[in-house]
């Protein structure tokens, strides 16, 4: 392995990529960390940290509870804020609660659109917090949880007779790109509504919910979005259904006259039914500086930047003979590549403790190296997998 090649490799491809200095908008504490998680939290945005010193010192604490006459709305507004980079329109995103909560509520909600159903559909190997969400929800109400029989995918399942399928549009693990278009057409044509996790999508790739005919999705803003330690998800509704939308998750924000304290629960028109309560304003705040910076740079810029990053990591993985399912093809994968070993755990702690690489681990034998298109260098994918090498060579 020509360690120096490799280097000078991924230099001049720093040197050739048009979104290199989007990096200096991020604070780097140690500019020789190859940071490669960003798909689990993203970096800091330097405007984060101004705008909520802003925040607490003229808002908070010179504004008091004046300011939430402009904070009430601000769940719609960051949901405006970005909207454009999933392709949707003003109105049909919201910014609030976290994914698993906002993934619970639409699950109810598309479980009361599908009256009849026997049951809900959802891959074994989906997210965790996916998975549990359709078990409660379909246990809630008399529902059974169906997962594509042994060696098929959702996109060979029968839905006839489902109400709802969670599916993620980039696979957590493998980096797999579901098919946003067929398998919501296919869903369509069983009468199931799919609610699409974009959590591993939106700031990674292109994502066009409307070309799509999607009518729910929800996602996270704190990976490729960098929107900070715990910021709120999203979820979205296609405007045309969202009047129809009832859930169970309620409370005053997404009642429509919030301080008629005396009124029983009336939705509020639009996406805003489903805010629930008081959001977390320093947390919003800290999301719409980090979805600003994706949305200024756009979602084609972004994604061919993923594509570059990817395509760069899975050259080097192929020439140096390490093991990765990552798709092979540039459009049918996310911004992550999945390197496989069995020690993979040992090998992630010792690339952080040895070569001030942080990736990070998934059970069982997978490696993650997050490529985020606004922060992560050539350099630091050659890096890392450089020294992926080297600790597997250990350990032969
Ligand atoms: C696909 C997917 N969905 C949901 C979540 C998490 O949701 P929450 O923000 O509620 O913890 C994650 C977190 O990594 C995820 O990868």
């Amino acid at each position: 392995m020509d360690v120096d090649a490799i280097l000078a490799e991924a230099t001049r491809l720093d040197g050739d990529d048009p979104l290199a200095s989007q990096r200096d908008r991020f604070v780097i504490p140690d500019p020789d960390l190859a940071y490669l998680d960003g798909n689990s939290l993203g970096m800091t945005p330097r405007t984060t940290v101004h705008r909520i010193h802003e925040v607490m010192n003229d808002e908070w604490a010179d504004g008091l509870i004046r300011s939430w006459a402009h904070w009430l709305d601000m769940p719609l507004t960051a949901g405006d804020e970005l909207a454009p980079l999933i392709g949707a329109n003003d109105g049909e995103v919201v910014v609030h609660d976290s994914t698993t909560i906002n993934l619970h509520q639409l699950l109810h909600a598309a479980v009361a659109l599908r009256p009849g159903s026997t049951h809900i559909a959802v891959d074994p190997g989906e997210f965790p917090t996916d998975r549990y969400a359709v078990a409660a929800v379909a246990a809630q109400h008399g529902l059974s949880v169906r997962n594509p029989s042994p060696g098929t995918s959702l996109d060979e399942t029968d839905l006839n007779g489902c109400a709802a399928v969670v599916r993620s549009l980039v696979d957590y693990r493998s980096a797999a790109v579901a098919d946003l278009i067929g398998f919501t057409k296919h869903a369509e044509r069983a009468g199931t509504l799919v609610i699409w996790d974009l959590s591993h999508a939106v700031g990674a790739i292109e994502v066009d919910l409307p070309a799509a005919s999607v009518d729910m999705a929800v996602g996270c803003t704190y990976k490729f979005l960098n929107g900070g330690p715990g910021a709120p998800g999203f979820s979205f509704v296609r405007a045309g259904l969202v009047e129809e939308v009832d859930h169970p998750i309620r409370g005053w924000f997404g009642q429509d006259d919030q301080f008629d304290m005396d009124a029983d629960w009336r939705p509020k028109p639009g996406v805003g039914r489903l805010m629930i309560g008081t959001p977390s304003i320093l947390s919003l705040e800290a999301a719409r500086c980090g979805i600003a910076i994706s949305a200024e740079v756009g979602a084609p810029a972004l994604a061919s930047k993923s594509r570059a990053l990817t395509t760069f990591a899975l050259d080097l993985v192929d020439r140096l003979g390490l093991l990765s399912d990552t798709d092979r093809d540039p459009h049918r994968r996310g911004a992550h590549v999945a390197v496989r070993h069995p020690d993979a755990e040992a090998i992630n702690t010792a690339l952080a403790t040895s070569h001030n690489v942080v990736a990070d681990y998934r059970r069982p034998d997978v490696v993650r190296l997050g490529c985020s298109p606004l922060t992560t260098r050539f350099v630091d994918v050659a890096r890392a997998i450089v020294a992926l090498r080297l600790e597997i060579d250990q350990r032969a």
